[in-house]
């Protein structure tokens, strides 16, 4: 698909109340495309409907958990009774996680994989189908992280989560193809969103002081959405299956792909740092 001018097209992106969702329904209302967004925030996604509306844009705004296999039904119907299918559907409202594998209760994995596994599913299960039968072809992203193909104590969950999704992606990219529908799974490294004060902190690393030390982390890595937004449409632009955004992230690509012993070094070094800091605390 041709993403520079995006004029007359429809972008559905969940999430959209913040950081990369906001970034990319901002970034596709730029290019002048027509927008659908939803957020569990309402207060936020009402400042970035209005955002778009001062761009010129249509733009249709729901609050509505992803989660939710009713509220996304209900929210499908809604914006099929408005127009007819989107052109580009962005799978990116996620929440994350830290903490090891058992300082995770099940309540944190039903709300995590409700959230980043099964809100993806609830959005390709009721948008897909639309954009197959108009017949137009499109493209559908999916949000998952550099933690859909590199695994590492503290993320468990959020591992688990990105792992499904790059792998639904997959799936889907070949069942799509047919239909001329591309699919892209989006792979972000560290950015620096308020999903570092979002996220749930479990077990050692589960304290204000670890906190800080990771927003400060985040904050001076300074890879911004706006900057992921721009590569999300260059990825779909070049029709990539994985994207990988941010140099960790393709670092960590590589290293899984062809040296997966130096990864797992890699990562006994970080856990080694981690623990140091976190006994010095
Ligand atoms: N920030 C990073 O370092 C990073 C790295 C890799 C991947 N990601 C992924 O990028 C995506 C966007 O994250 P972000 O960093 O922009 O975080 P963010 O917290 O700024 O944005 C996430 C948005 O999703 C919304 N959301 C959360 N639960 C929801 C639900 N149940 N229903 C509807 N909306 C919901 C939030 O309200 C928020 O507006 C996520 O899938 C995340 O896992 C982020």
């Amino acid at each position: 698909m041709d993403v520079r001018d995006l004029t007359g097209k429809q972008v559905l992106v969940t999430g959209a109340a913040s950081g990369i969702g906001k970034e990319t329904a901002l970034a596709c209302a730029r290019r002048g495309a027509n927008l659908v967004i939803c957020d569990l925030d309402a207060v936020g996604l009402s400042d970035v409907e209005k955002t778009i509306h001062e761009l010129g844009r249509d733009v249709i705004a729901s609050r509505v958990d992803v989660s939710d296999a009713e509220q996304m039904r209900a929210f499908a119907e809604a914006v099929h009774g408005q127009i007819e299918a989107p052109d580009i559907l962005v799978n990116n409202a996620g929440v994350a996680i830290g903490g090891r594998f058992q300082d995770t209760s099940i309540e944190d994995w039903n709300w995590i994989v409700g959230i980043n596994l099964m809100g993806v599913v609830h959005g390709c299960h009721h948008f897909i189908p639309k954009m197959v039968e108009r017949g137009r072809g499109g493209h559908v992203v999916i949000v998952a992280s550099a933690a859909g193909y590199s695994a590492s104590s503290n993320l468990a969950a959020y591992n688990a989560t990105k792992f499904a999704v790059l792998g639904l992606g997959e799936a889907l990219q070949d069942e799509l193809r047919g239909d001329g529908i591309g699919v892209t799974v989006i792979c972000p490294g560290i950015i620096d969103t308020p999903i570092t004060r979002s996220a749930r902190l479990r077990g050692e690393i589960g304290t204000d002081k670890a906190r800080e030390r990771m927003v400060a982390a985040y904050r001076k890595r300074n890879y911004t959405p706006a900057r992921v937004a721009g590569n999300i449409l260059k990825a779909i632009g070049r029709n990539r299956v994985v994207a990988p955004i941010s140099a960790e992230a393709w670092l960590m690509y590589y290293l899984k792909r062809f040296a997966p012993w130096l990864m797992r070094r890699l990562n006994v070094l970080l856990s080694n740092i981690q623990k140091r800091q976190l006994n010095n605390d």
